[in-house]
């Protein structure tokens, strides 16, 4: 027997707003048919104008923190992924500590776009493992939706991101490595920075001469995601189902072993296309991105709280989750639910 960690409480919040294709039709040149035939997105959620990336979190924080019967002063470390802060610094971790009304405590934020949520339980794993941290809530937030250009020469990137939040608590728990009981098995995480700028906002930026922001960026577009989304698509298959097997193969679990898979949701053909190369019954994949988009980091919390609620994603079930995004970062884990 040893210290594992274990998810004990789930929560996910999207704001009410519903953009539908039709909507984005009247804004940028697109059509329904060109989005749902391309992606599988069918509608999106965007905030109205008061409302920020930690304001996202704090809803589903909250209702991971009860979910997991603790309260907020339980919490002894935050780790918020998020690739569309509040503001540049500091890190939205501190917006969401303040916002908790709890003080004192380890707060990370980090910066893996779409594969946030995955390096974010991991760090938490091991933490936890360490004995070091008891509860920490891992929350993956995104406000997009401020950030895309909205007219025409937007439309290959914007129409394909939504904003929301998903949270995890995630608790001490001691069991035996190979245990059925809820539990972290494990996780495997990656990069490779060469491909950083296929997929990446260049403004405001250090890397850019005298100025972090002036108006020739902006001119340029420079502010908004740029993405070379063939190169993406084809590695985002290639690297999430080699990161799935690496992680599947570390606990001895075949595939068919798994009881439900918690994938990343940047496209349903990419996913549609890792089902095919690894034959997982496309059935056993929990799909959102119809009517959320692509939420980068709260994709996979929102996703598992989404199963949870419909009753696809039950205690002591074997999860196998990975996802693939902007570094280019990948990560796959797997858990005892
Ligand atoms: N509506 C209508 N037409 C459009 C749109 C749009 N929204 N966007 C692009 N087009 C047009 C293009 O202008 C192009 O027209 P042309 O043939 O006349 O030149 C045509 O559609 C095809 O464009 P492509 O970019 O070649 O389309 P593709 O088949 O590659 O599909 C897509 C684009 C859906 C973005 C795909 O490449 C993809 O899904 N890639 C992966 C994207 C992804 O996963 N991104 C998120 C990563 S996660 C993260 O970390 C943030």
């Amino acid at each position: 027997m040893k210290i594992h960690s274990r998810i004990s409480g789930v929560g996910s919040f999207v704001p009410p707003k519903v953009y539908t294709n039709h909507d984005l039709e009247k804004m940028m040149d697109t059509t329904d048919e060109w989005i749902v035939q391309r992606t599988g997105i069918e509608q999106r959620h965007w905030v109205d104008e008061n409302t920020s990336t930690s304001d996202l979190a704090l809803e589903a924080s909250k209702q991971a923190i009860a979910d997991a019967g603790l309260a907020n002063e339980d919490i002894d470390m935050i780790v918020f992924a998020t690739l569309s802060p509040d503001h540049d610094f500091p890190g939205t971790g501190c917006f969401l500590q303040e916002k908790l009304g709890v003080s004192d405590i380890s707060v990370f934020d980090i910066r893996q776009q779409c594969t946030g949520f995955l390096y974010g339980l991991s760090l938490a794993d091991k933490f936890i493992s360490s004995g070091s941290h008891k509860n920490v809530l891992v929350v993956g937030a995104e406000v997009h939706s401020k950030g895309l250009d909205k007219t025409p020469r937007g439309r290959a990137v914007s129409v394909l991101f939504g904003d929301g939040a998903g949270a995890v608590v995630m608790s001490a728990t001691t069991v035996d490595d190979k245990s059925k009981d809820s539990h972290i098995m494990t996780s495997n995480l990656h990069a490779d920075g060469s491909f950083a700028k296929e997929l990446w906002v260049a403004a405001p930026g250090n890397a850019l001469g005298p100025d972090r922001m002036n108006q020739a960026m902006i001119d340029e577009n420079l502010h908004f995601p740029q993405m070379n989304g063939k190169t993406v698509f084809v590695h985002a298959v290639k690297r999430m189902a080699e990161t799935l097997m690496k992680s599947c193969a570390e606990q001895g679990v075949k595939i068919e072993d798994v009881d439900l898979f918690l994938f990343h949701q940047a496209n349903l053909r990419i996913n549609s296309k890792v089902a095919e190369v690894l034959n997982i019954p496309e059935e056993k994949i929990f799909n959102t991105i119809q009517k959320y988009g692509n939420t980068t980091a709260a994709t996979i919390p929102l996703g598992m709280h989404d199963a949870i609620k419909a009753g696809k994603l039950k205690p002591g079930m074997l999860v196998a989750s990975a996802a693939f995004g902007s570094g280019f970062t990948w990560a796959s884990a797997i858990w005892r639910q």
